[in-house]
């Protein structure tokens, strides 16, 4: 059951706070709080670097490009989504193929589907926790690693 609120923001003092010292700092786009959450990202995910982007479209955009996505590339997507999920991949010149929803209860991107529309061409899927709610990546990655090719994205017909 979908129960999370999309306008009850969970932001109290400590958050009002932070912008304000922000705010005050005068550095408000790169500085040292974007240093220290790339740090906190990067420890958190177990990782070396972090590179945060100042939102989430030129996230996704960088992502296909290091993914190395171009044309004659298909990218499996949900159908219900915002628009940056999709407007990603043609910013690569690649095709999008939409993927239904699971239904009512899960209006995330079906694994069902997503096996369906694999092809030789398929080198990537867009999946979107769609307005909070966790897709059941469970589900989902193990189709990558059925697919994949390592490196080199999937390939169905291998
Ligand atoms: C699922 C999804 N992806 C991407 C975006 C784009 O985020 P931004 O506005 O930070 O570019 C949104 C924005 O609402 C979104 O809902």
């Amino acid at each position: 059951m979908y129960n999370i609120p999309l306008f009850e923001l969970n932001f109290g003092e400590e958050e009002i706070l932070a912008v304000s010292e922000t705010i005050k700092s005068r550095w408000i786009s790169t500085g040292p709080k974007c240093d220290e959450l790339e740090k906190l990202f990067a420890k958190m995910l177990n990782v070396d670097y972090a590179i945060s982007l100042d939102n989430c479209t030129n996230a996704l955009h960088l992502a296909m490009r290091l993914c190395e996505i171009g044309e004659g590339d298909e990218v499996l997507c949900p159908s219900l989504t915002f628009a940056a999920s999709v407007n990603c991949i043609r910013y690569v010149g690649a095709t999008p193929v939409f993927c239904d929803i699971t239904g009512y209860d899960n209006m995330n991107i079906s694994p069902d589907e997503i096996e369906k529309s694999i092809t030789n061409k398929t080198r990537a899927i867009v999946v979107v926790h769609m307005a909070g709610f966790p897709a059941n990546m469970g589900n989902v990655n193990p189709l990558s690693a059925t697919y994949s090719v390592i490196g080199r994205g999937f390939a169905k017909d291998l």
